[in-house]
């Protein structure tokens, strides 16, 4: 007999976060995935028994095509989390310096310890952006450093032209993780032209992910876009049969069903804006998030005890920083609820 669905979903802890309206701490779609992309992935169970393909080619030709680059420039991972690794693993020893943000997303130190990286870390302006004259300056010895843009927390972005002028002061051989995981969530103007920027540095890795706008985060499927030369040493790294058959599949029936998806985006983008401006009528001040979340900086009553017993998870940060998932109207309503409550 086969288990009911949620005692399944249940069993490798799935379950509550699926149904959780109020888990706002990791910067998940709140939605389940398309119907489109869920009947795929009904339908590839009967492929179950075979492995994927040896290294995911096919997969590399569909992101490629669909991002207009040339599919020997593309790698695949589990997530961009395996994307990243893939990168360190490939460009980096033991003893590298890695230059990072801070606060940044929280697997960058992950990794760089998984990778026996030594970090410099450098603090954000005061308007949660990265200080990118800095970063130059600490990433003269470095093999790698992280962009990421929209930054994680803080959901801001630098002009693409600052960008451009960092990368030019940069050593030719240092990497450079340009981590757009939410970039969907930016508006065309904002958005800086991968391809291009790729073709003109030949050291930018650009990292992106299904996990966040596209809602498949389960899936963990990732990929990055460079120049064809550092394409080639970092695919050598690809790992054999590393990313399954769903994973494939979901992106096939996305990039199929990409109107519902910048339908379901715009309505994130949009509730984001709404939960921005009730804040603030409540006198409460957040960075200028460009993704699905919202970055409150700390304030004299701390976050956590404004946010205690109302059943919110949320990334709470050391500087006395909340960071704050959007989507759904029911997440919105908890939030303003607790916030006005405490005010
Ligand atoms: C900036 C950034 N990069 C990478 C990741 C990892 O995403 P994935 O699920 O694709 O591994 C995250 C996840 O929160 C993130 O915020």
């Amino acid at each position: 007999m086969v288990a009911p669905r949620s005692a399944l979903l249940d069993a490798v802890g799935a379950l509550p976060q699926a149904v959780n309206p109020l888990a706002l701490s990791l910067n998940e779609c709140p939605f389940p995935p398309l119907p489109a992309v869920r009947s795929a992935l009904r339908a590839c169970d009967e492929a179950a028994n075979r492995y994927p393909e040896f290294l995911p080619q096919r997969l590399r030709s569909l992101i490629a095509r669909h991002d207009g680059i040339a599919e020997e420039q593309v790698i695949v991972g589990a997530g961009a989390t395996g994307v990243i690794m893939q990168v360190l693993h490939a460009v980096t020893s033991p003893g590298d310096t890695m230059v990072m943000a801070t606060p940044t997303f929280d697997g960058y130190p992950i990794f760089a310890q998984m990778a026996r990286l030594r970090t410099v870390t450098v603090p954000l302006d005061e308007h949660g952006r990265h200080d990118l004259d800095a970063m130059a300056e600490g990433a003269r010895q470095a093999r790698v450093v992280a962009v990421c843009r929209p930054h994680n927390p803080t959901g801001t972005i630098e002009p693409a032209a600052e960008i451009e002028r960092f990368l030019t002061r940069l050593p030719a051989d240092t990497v450079v993780l340009l981590d757009e995981a939410y970039v969907e969530f930016l508006a065309a103007e904002h958005r800086i032209d991968g391809p291009t920027l790729v073709a003109r540095f030949g050291n930018v890795v650009v990292v992106r992910t299904f996990s966040k706008a596209y809602g498949l985060a389960g899936l963990r499927i990732g990929y990055g876009f460079c120049a064809p030369d550092l394409a080639r040493e970092l695919w050598r790294m690809q790992l054999p049969f590393g990313i399954g058959i769903s994973a494939q599949v979901a992106v096939a029936a996305s990039y199929s069903a990409e109107s519902q998806l910048r339908q379901r985006i715009r309505m994130i983008a949009a509730e984001r804006r709404y939960l921005q401006m009730r804040l603030r009528a409540l006198g409460v001040y957040s960075t200028d998030g460009q993704a699905n979340f919202l970055f409150l900086p700390g304030r004299p009553t701390p976050w956590p005890e404004v946010f205690d017993g109302s059943g919110l998870q949320l990334r709470h940060y050391a500087d006395g920083g909340v960071r704050i998932t959007v989507g759904s109207r029911q997440s919105t309503r908890a939030v303003l609820s607790a916030v006005t409550a405490a005010s």
